[in-house]
């Protein structure tokens, strides 16, 4: 069965997964804000793109820099000049649209003339101190990258690297898109993950495809299918004007394949800017070869938002059991699900034994989440819905056997587990 965006907007909301931002004031557009279940699912993913990237590797290390820069950045980097969609306006309607997502030259609802094409730059302006003019202009970082091109020299200084090494950042970006749309994956505010891998300027092929490899397996670890995932390579007339090639790893969402992230050769371009505009020498001597170099670098940039959205796209499904009835589910892999284990006792009055089964359970470090309410089907559904992976339930014959039953989410089979075992058992099936 085919979800549509729809369906899963309403499952994000009814399950607290993903609001709209200021709703109550009838929201804004190109906002989105994460509840309780939604923020478990981002930081799961986060603190498994960081373990990957940076705490599982000797070559690749962390940092977290400002949101706003000294504004030269963007014009090193070539934001201010280049980081622009063309946009027209309705004459009757007045509403505003991207050229280059429109066809032909009349507005799609109302049919009005639109007027001629204009750049506009998708950087968030602000003001920093008291004054508003001129020389207290500063931008909200539209990509998370530059910093890290900023900050080479300290991090190279205080931490003895040697090529290839690579830095790697998360943090919000934005970006004043003409035309937010389909859910959270075109938002103003967003989330990036980034990693500029420097290496030397005559090995960039190699460690190109190496990346792309990993990461497009990384989408694979977190359970994306592997029939809606595939890599992109971009034409010429595609590519950002840092980049030299790039590859996109795509999602077959409900609106189409889109990018994810993309994986890109940007040579020696951002440090060349960088070395010309702050006139600071940003080259590294490599002991190896005895030279001075200025590193290539290879990208991989991805959206947390993004990653979040797939994955729940992906993971949705509506089941129709035997009898003809329907369960919603989200098939999370166990490493990245909001709630890993739901304890329930069987009837409120087993909630003693059952809170302390939870109270163990949390101690080793499992999510875990306590419902007594409601019939045990109707709970296992809303956990089916939060796409918690085991469900347990403590029952009379616990009191005298010691065991609890343990619902598997997806084969819907439950198997009887004795309490001293039950880490081990989870353990095993969830890490
Ligand atoms: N440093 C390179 C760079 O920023 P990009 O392709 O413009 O490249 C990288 O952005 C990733 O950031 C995208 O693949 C996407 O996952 C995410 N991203 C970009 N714009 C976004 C938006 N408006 N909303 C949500 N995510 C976005």
């Amino acid at each position: 069965m085919t979800i549509s965006l729809n369906d899963l907007t309403a499952l994000c909301k009814r399950r607290g997964f993903i609001y709209q931002s200021s709703e109550i004031y009838d929201g804004i557009n190109g906002f989105w804000d994460y509840g309780p279940l939604g923020v478990e699912l981002k930081n799961n993913v986060r603190r498994h793109w960081w373990d990957t990237i940076v705490r599982s590797r000797e070559d690749v290390l962390g940092m977290d820099a400002t949101i706003i820069m000294h504004p030269r950045i963007w014009e090193a980097s070539g934001h201010s000049e280049h980081f622009t969609d063309p946009m027209v306006d309705c004459r009757e309607c007045k509403r505003r649209f991207r050229a280059d997502t429109l066809e032909g030259d009349s507005c799609p609802e109302c049919g009005g003339e639109l007027t001629e094409a204009r750049q506009f730059n998708l950087m968030f302006k602000t003001f920093v101190g008291a004054s508003e003019d001129s020389s207290s202009v500063a931008w909200l970082r539209p990509e998370t990258a530059q910093a890290i091109f900023v900050q080479f020299k300290n991090i190279t200084s205080t931490s003895r690297v040697k090529l290839p090494f690579g830095i790697a950042q998360i943090g919000k970006s934005f970006r004043n898109e003409i035309n937010p749309r389909n859910f959270t994956f075109r938002s103003r505010e967003f989330e990036q993950f980034e990693l500029e891998y420097f290496v030397r300027p005559d090995e960039t092929e190699k460690w190109y495809e190496y990346w792309r490899d990993q990461r497009y397996q990384w989408y694979l670890d977190i359970g994306i299918g592997k029939e809606k995932l595939r890599l992109r390579d971009h034409a010429e007339d595609e590519l950002a004007h840092y980049a030299r090639v790039c590859v996109d790893v795509e999602y077959e969402f409900p609106f189409g394949w889109s990018e994810l992230e993309g994986i890109a050769d940007r040579g020696t371009f951002d440090l060349d800017q960088h070395i010309k505009f702050s006139g600071k020498d940003l080259s590294l001597f490599d002991e190896e070869r005895q030279e001075k170099v200025i590193p290539a670098v290879i990208e991989s940039s991805g959206g947390l938002d993004r990653t979040i959205l797939t994955l729940l796209a992906d993971a949705y499904e509506v089941e129709t059991l035997e009898d003809g009835s329907e369960r919603n589910l989200l098939r999370f892999h166990p490493r990245i699900a909001p709630i890993q284990v739901a304890i329930f006792p069987l009837v409120k009055k087993l909630r003693e034994p059952s809170l302390e089964i939870e109270s163990d359970l949390r101690r080793w470090r499992f999510s875990t989440f306590y419902d007594e309410k409601g019939a045990i089907g109707r709970r296992y559904r809303r956990q089916d819905e939060a796409g918690t992976p085991y469900c347990v339930t403590i029952d009379f014959d616990t009191l005298e056997d010691g065991a609890v039953t343990v619902r598997d989410r997806d084969s819907m089979l439950q198997d009887r587990v004795a309490t001293d075992q039950l880490r081990s058992y989870l353990e095993e099936r969830l890490f």
